[in-house]
């Protein structure tokens, strides 16, 4: 499906952004596993949510949809063995946090999923979970899904992580909740930490030492209600396109602003953006508020690398940001970027282009020339950021998004969300 987005003269409003997707998953998957009956509040109902609510009631969890929230009955730490394959759909998370839940288990399940996703590399998952003792095979010797597993029996183990993942980070923790000894990860940079908050939400044994986060066997653990705040990854899109966009001002509200989500505001603040946010709650150790972004003369910059992990799913919307800065930005260390529901580098690049913009392309690096974009067509390639990023990027000129159904995966309600706050001639 094509989307036409005429020329925008200004953004205006105030949005509620969907749930969190990082949040959302990992809610259904604790709350499955938890003992007895609880609601996850706010969640994040999309392509890739929907694949996680779906694998966990074939593996057994009762869970059904109760107006904007599911309504969850988990199975107490034991799961059923699945009569068919998991379809993770396009969800990185999913299969690789579910490879960690069935590493634990006594029982067989396959994992599988789009073309996407079974493209992705799964080592960083099969690597430390069969040092742990899991049985796992899979094509190219356990790098690509399909994944057959056969779980039990797992000892602990101290993992230092090869790359900043947050995913790989959730898999192994998730796998030591069913180990015999602790567990203990390191991270070569911080990551998202809503695992760990999710744990101490539960209850579950977690203790965090500088870079170093511990686990172990966990006993049956009661169900709890979970909030799921607003996800800002789905709100960057908006603040960009009041910040590129004449005479606008948007203000976002019930954002999750965890620190090791935030990187975004960081960089835009650094490039000029009038830009502001507050923490106004907490809901399940998450941080929450509001964040209000107006019309802002952006100049470009270069990002600071240790800030990329604390971004690594707004980087498309940076470049759009970076599109209409004056002078260059440069961002390093994007490698990661290359394995995401695209290979976004250059998904990134090819788009740019398509608007007009001079970009160069390295390995693990973008450098951008600002100073607008002229009308053009932007190619998803298949991947919900790319097809909503170069969407805003077009915003003040207009713009033609092909494959357009892909913003689905993470923000079915985008366009819809877009129209009501733009304002055209
Ligand atoms: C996620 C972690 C990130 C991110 C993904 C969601 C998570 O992936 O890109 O969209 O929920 O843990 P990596 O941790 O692999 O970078």
């Amino acid at each position: 499906m094509e989307r036409l987005i005429p020329p925008t003269r200004s953004l205006r409003g105030i949005l509620r952004v969907p749930g969190d997707k990082s949040v959302t998953h990992r809610g259904l998957i604790l709350a499955s596993l938890a003992q007895g009956e609880s609601t996850l509040y706010y969640p994040l109902k999309a392509g890739d949510t929907l694949s996680t609510a779906q694998a966990m009631r074939q593996l057994g969890a009762d869970i059904r949809e109760e107006g904007a929230h599911f309504h969850i009955r988990g199975v107490g730490l034991r799961l059923q063995e699945p009569g068919d394959v998991l379809d993770c759909g396009n969800a990185g998370t999913l299969i690789r946090l579910l490879a960690g839940v069935l590493a634990g288990q006594e029982m067989f399940a396959v994992l599988s999923g789009d073309a996407s996703l079974r493209r992705r590399p799964m080592g960083r998952v099969t690597t430390p979970l069969r040092q742990m003792g899991a049985r796992i095979e899979g094509r190219d010797n356990g790098r690509l899904a399909p994944l057959a597993i056969r779980g039990g029996g797992l000892s602990g183990i101290h993992y230092e992580l090869p790359v900043a993942s947050a995913q790989v980070k959730s898999t192994v923790l998730l796998a030591g909740l069913f180990a015999d000894e602790d567990t203990e990860v390191v991270e070569p940079a911080p990551t998202r930490d809503h695992t760990e908050r999710a744990f101490r939400h539960y209850g579950l044994p977690l203790e965090v030492e500088g870079n170093l986060v511990r686990t172990r066997r966990a006993d049956p653990f009661p169900a709890r209600d979970l909030v799921v705040p607003g996800d800002i990854s789905s709100a960057a899109f908006f603040l960009v396109a009041a910040l590129i966009t004449p005479d606008s001002e948007v203000t976002l509200e019930g954002v999750g602003l965890n620190p090791t989500r935030t990187g975004l505001l960081t960089v835009l603040k650094e490039m000029g953006a009038d830009l502001e946010w507050a923490v106004t709650e907490g809901q399940a150790g998450e941080p929450v508020g509001w964040i209000r972004a107006r019309s802002s003369a952006l100049k470009g910059i270069s990002v600071d690398p240790r800030l990329i992990p604390l971004m690594v799913d707004e980087v498309p919307v940076l470049a759009a940001a970076a599109a209409w800065a004056e002078g260059q930005t440069y961002i390093p260390n994007l490698e990661e970027l290359r394995v995401k529901e695209s290979d976004r580098l250059t998904a990134i690049a090819q788009n740019l282009q398509n608007l007009g913009v001079r970009v160069e392309a390295g390995p693990d690096w973008l450098r951008i020339w600002g100073g607008g974009v002229s009308p053009g067509v932007v190619q998803p390639f298949h991947d919900h950021r790319i097809a909503m990023a170069f969407a805003v990027c077009g915003l003040p000129c207009g713009v033609r998004v092909l494959e357009a159904e892909w913003a689905s995966i993470s923000f079915p309600s985008f366009w819809e969300d877009l129209a009501q706050l733009a304002q055209t001639p």
